[in-house]
């Protein structure tokens, strides 16, 4: 896929749904006691993954258009799950399926093989839990046990470890409390408690207590990670302006935006819709100089898989802008501290790499080049977005991997 430079960036646009949302919106309304409505579902492929298993274990899902009905099961079926590239299918599963009574297996494609699963197995044993992993790795294999709550302090800060934690605190005697240091994603407390679980949320603790879900219709907002490489591709083009339509705008969500605006660029939100997933219609601009951004530990959960972006953009912008407490990065679809770095030198920038991060030398100007995804869809569409305001364009590599988060991104930016 070939990406020109544009000289001028607009668009006004709804973007994809949003993707942590539709694979609990699947997953819990998979075990819950009826049948819910999925509006506005995200198709990619990692969704596509969830409701594959989902399949698998016996729940019954249609999908229609971009609506999903799920009929909940109460007895799970034996299985051997396939995650494709989904982490997230991946941990969250395994938490859910520990105290489900249930054999099963969860493996997936190589980038997924090679992400760490302790951090997940661990604490499920502690409950209780009956699952390995294969030196730390998928595939992860469960069977039945009889679960009891745990106090765990995270040791990362990571949405799929706590939910895996949260998920088998549903079926595990006592309660279960997770205390993070810093806060990440809560779509999973936040629909759990829509779908009748006991779970109460106080500063970074999170405690369940046994519950069993009813189903639950969602409307799935837009996917703010999705929004970001469009308000990064206005912030590339010198005058680009991008509106997403009621893109989600939970808390935990928008670091990215803080970052943008850092930069220098312009934000306006309107139309916002108050609610447990607010969401708005935004809108942000550049016009002029940018000014280079720096990104500290505490932020990172707010804006993780925003960061190879932000890395991109930090090249228009003149000086030094600095990525640190990010070594999760490292573990995710990519190694995306050094494929991030890689693509930054292949568009003609300056990068050098620490365990937590990076820095970008960035000089105003991108080049252009040819860029591998190595399979990661966030290094494809950042590369796409490095393109637009580039000199010479970009060659991407392994650009079908966007499907994964972003079907129909390059009708989208091109
Ligand atoms: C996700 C959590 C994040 C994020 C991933 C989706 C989720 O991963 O990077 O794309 O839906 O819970 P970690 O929780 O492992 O940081």
């Amino acid at each position: 896929m070939f990406i020109r430079p544009v000289t001028r960036f607009g668009r006004d646009l709804f973007t994809a749904p949003d993707k942590s949302i539709t694979h609990r919106a699947v997953m819990f309304n998979a075990v819950a006691d009826g049948e819910a409505v999925i509006t506005n579902a995200l198709l990619g492929n990692d969704c596509r993954s969830t409701i594959a298993c989902m399949t698998a274990l016996g729940a019954k899902v249609e999908v229609s258009g971009d609506t999903v009905r799920v009929r909940g099961v109460s007895a799970l079926k034996d299985a051997a799950l396939d995650a494709g590239n989904s982490g997230t299918t991946t941990r969250l599963l395994a938490g859910l399926l520990a105290g489900k009574n249930v054999t099963a297996s969860i493996d997936g494609d190589d980038s997924l093989r090679s992400r760490p699963m302790l951090r997940v197995t661990r604490p499920l044993c502690e409950m209780g839990a009956d699952i390995t992993a294969t030196d730390g790795k998928a595939p992860l294999y469960i069977r039945p046990a009889a679960l009891h709550g745990i106090d765990y302090v995270m040791p990362v800060a990571s949405a799929q470890v706590k939910s895996a934690i949260l998920l088998a605190g549903l079926s595990a005697d006592g309660q279960t409390r997770v205390t993070e240091k810093v806060r990440s994603r809560d779509h999973t407390e936040l629909m759990l408690r829509a779908m009748g679980a006991d779970i109460v949320t106080e500063g970074n603790t999170v405690t369940v207590r046994r519950s069993g879900l009813h189903s639950c219709d969602v409307h799935v907002p837009g996917d703010m990670s999705a929004a970001a490489f469009l308000f990064g591709a206005a912030v590339a083009v010198n005058g680009g302006s991008v509106t997403v339509r009621e893109v989600g705008l939970n808390p935990t969500r928008t670091g990215v935006l803080d970052k943008l605006v850092q930069m220098g660029a312009e934000m306006t939100v309107k139309n916002e819709v108050a609610g447990a997933e607010p969401y708005g219609d935004v809108t942000v601009r550049r016009e002029g100089a940018l000014r280079p951004f720096t990104v500290v530990a505490e932020e990172v959960p707010s804006l993780i898989d925003e960061l190879p972006l932000l890395a991109v953009l930090g090249m228009y912008a003149e000086g030094d802008s600095v990525i640190r407490g990010a070594e999760e990065l490292r573990v995710k679809e990519s190694d995306r501290v050094e494929t991030t770095a890689a693509m930054i030198r292949a568009l003609g920038g300056e990068a050098d790499t620490f365990p937590d991060g990076m820095i970008i030398h960035g000089s105003g100007k991108v080049r252009g080049g040819t860029v591998d995804s190595f399979g990661d869809h966030r290094i494809a569409m950042s590369a796409a977005v490095a393109a637009l305001g580039s000199e010479c364009g970009c060659e991407i590599k392994g650009a079908e991997s966007a499907a994964v988060s972003y079907p129909g991104f390059w009708e989208v930016i091109c």
